[in-house]
């Protein structure tokens, strides 16, 4: 099987311990979770998203099982500016912040509060089920990029993590990249919805939500692949990626490197079992694999 050299990473803008980041949201609560993660061998870790007040989120049910996957509704609940207590014990490890904000400017002061303390921030601007947050400005290219700008001219390395949600998601990429962004993150969830038949009524208090996991793999080949032809900088896959053929999947559509979401919920040794599998010290370097199924 094919295997790659193992070895530090570089990927939007900063540099990672191996190519496996755990996805936003997942365990991403508190440092020690993070922390745990990193211990566990993700190359890096995303945060929950942090917004410019603190959410409870929406009623439950918030996340329910289905076929192939997770149906999340989560409402982005957060604790705000008080999360940056969280990073204390994180100093100098691979971390990165995701932010949501309703405008440029509270995209800019959502970042601000962390900046010098991550490597690197991560915009929302693609949760299915936040009014006014997310996808409702993910999916304007206008709004993207203006989201973007705001956040990167600080300086920071600024990734922009997309909605699958649109009709061209080329467009959004394109946008960002115009905006100055450093990377893009493709994709956040699916927007979805089940209704229970006994209940006659929608599974999650949200009504509406987002699917996750592993029936969402090929949207998110299909997704980086589209990005690949369409914008210069790196992209970080996601969605439903499991195993080590996975990753090598999503880096010969395009992905610099991955994040891992459910199937770190469904087992944290997900990353020990994924390294073990990709990497060996007579691999092929990662160069000549990354977007190799566009020649
Ligand atoms: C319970 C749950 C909470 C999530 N919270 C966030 C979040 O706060 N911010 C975000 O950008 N994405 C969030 N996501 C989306 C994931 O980061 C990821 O994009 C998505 O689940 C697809 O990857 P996966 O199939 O590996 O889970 C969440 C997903 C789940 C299942």
């Amino acid at each position: 099987m094919l295997k790659l050299v193992p070895g530090p990473v570089e990927a939007g803008g900063i540099s990672l311990n191996n190519h496996l980041l755990l996805a936003a949201g997942i365990l991403g609560t508190t440092g020690a979770s993070l922390s745990r993660v990193l211990s566990e061998g993700a190359g890096g870790v995303v945060t929950k998203s942090i917004g410019p007040l603190p959410f409870e989120g929406h009623p439950g049910p918030c996340l329910v099982p289905v076929e192939g996957g997770l149906l999340n509704a989560m409402g982005l609940p957060n604790p705000s500016m008080e999360f940056l207590d969280e990073l204390m014990l994180l100093a100098g490890k691979p971390v990165i912040v995701s932010i949501f904000g309703g405008s440029p400017s509270e995209f800019a002061t959502v970042a601000g509060w962390f900046s010098g303390k991550v490597r690197a921030v991560e915009l929302n601007l693609s949760c299915p089920h936040a009014a006014g947050y997310g996808a409702s400005l993910g999916s304007d290219p206008v709004l993207v990029e203006e989201c973007t700008r705001a956040v990167a001219r600080s300086g920071v390395p600024t990734w922009v993590k997309l909605t699958p949600n649109v009709t061209d998601i080329r467009e959004i990429g394109r946008a960002a990249e115009r905006g100055g962004a450093s990377a893009l993150v493709a994709i956040n969830t699916v927007k979805a919805m089940r209704i229970s038949v006994g209940l006659r009524r929608p599974v999650l208090g949200n009504r509406m939500g987002g699917l996750s996991g592993r029936a969402v793999f090929p949207v998110a080949v299909r997704c980086v692949y589209e990005l690949y032809e369409a914008c210069s900088i790196p992209i970080i896959g996601c969605g439903g990626i499991s195993s080590a053929d996975d990753v090598l999947e999503m880096m010969m559509a395009g992905a610099t490197a991955v994040e891992i979401g459910t199937a770190v919920m469904d087992d944290i040794s997900v990353f020990t079992r994924i390294k073990r599998d990709l990497y060996s010290p007579d691999g092929e370097p990662a160069d000549t694999i990354v977007g190799c199924a566009h020649d």
